[in-house]
């Protein structure tokens, strides 16, 4: 990314995250195909911007998504596991005729865009076909955790569409439960002591407390059923 952070997200030891600089929050919630798959993104609701805000990471909060201090009262343990090298060095790279498609298993937020249309590593395959590279192209712009992304091969650039400055809570209707926290259009993230992760265009914070890879998603909330609130979906 290029430009100069306008927000950030500090990860607070064992407590919430303290998002700076006015960025927008929504609910964006996943919309499936007549199969269940994983198709495109709707934003559901609106929350108020705020200028500073502490958002939960605890997943116990009653006030979710903002933080209530619950986190202290439960003795959350929050400490960041995280590889903090830099994507590409961490990334496995499958070549295609026309694209390259990188991957950071670790980094999955189980969104699951990456499953229809014959799944993204056979179609990288097969990018020198209009129609599977269209295809390609937008269900790994779709994957919100940055754990695929896709590159022209004579270029050697990501294909990446640029999203604005946000904030996203995930929805899985299909799963039934609420996902992470999906930062998007490059926010700066900072760990607890001062280390500053790679600046990226997709990231999804862990939200329910239970990742084993945090302050990363790792899609365990799926497995658990974390829901922020009752009738969230
Ligand atoms: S985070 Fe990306 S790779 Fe993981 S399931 Fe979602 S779309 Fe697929
Ligand atoms: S992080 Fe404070 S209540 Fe969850």
């Amino acid at each position: 990314m290029k430009n100069k952070p306008t927000v950030t997200v500090t990860v607070s030891p064992n407590g919430p995250y303290v998002v700076e600089g006015a960025a927008p929050l929504s609910k964006m919630t996943i919309v499936a195909n007549r199969k269940g798959g994983s198709e495109d993104w709707r934003e559901t609701r609106q929350y108020e911007t705020k200028e500073k805000m502490a958002l939960c990471r605890c997943g116990q909060s009653a006030r979710k998504p903002y933080c209530d201090g619950a986190h202290a009262k439960i003795g959350f343990d929050g400490t960041e596991t995280a590889n903090r090298a830099p994507y590409l060095e961490q990334a496995q790279e499958i070549d295609g005729p026309a694209m390259i498609l990188t991957d950071v298993e670790s980094l999955c937020a189980f969104g699951r865009f990456c499953d229809p249309n014959g799944r993204v590593w056979n179609q990288v395959a097969e990018s020198d076909n209009p129609e599977v590279a269209q295809n390609f192209v937008r269900q790994v712009n779709n994957c919100p955790a940055g754990r695929l992304v896709a590159w022209d091969r004579k270029t050697k650039k990501p294909i990446e569409k640029e999203l604005p400055v946000s904030i996203g809570l995930v929805e899985d209707p299909v799963e039934g439960c609420s996902g992470p926290i999906w930062l998007r259009g490059g926010i700066q993230v900072i760990a607890g002591d001062g280390f500053k992760y790679e600046l990226r265009n997709r990231v999804t914070l862990c939200r329910c407390g239970q990742s084993s890879n945090k302050p990363f998603c790792d899609g365990t909330h799926a497995s658990m059923k974390f829901r922020d609130e009752p009738s969230s979906v």
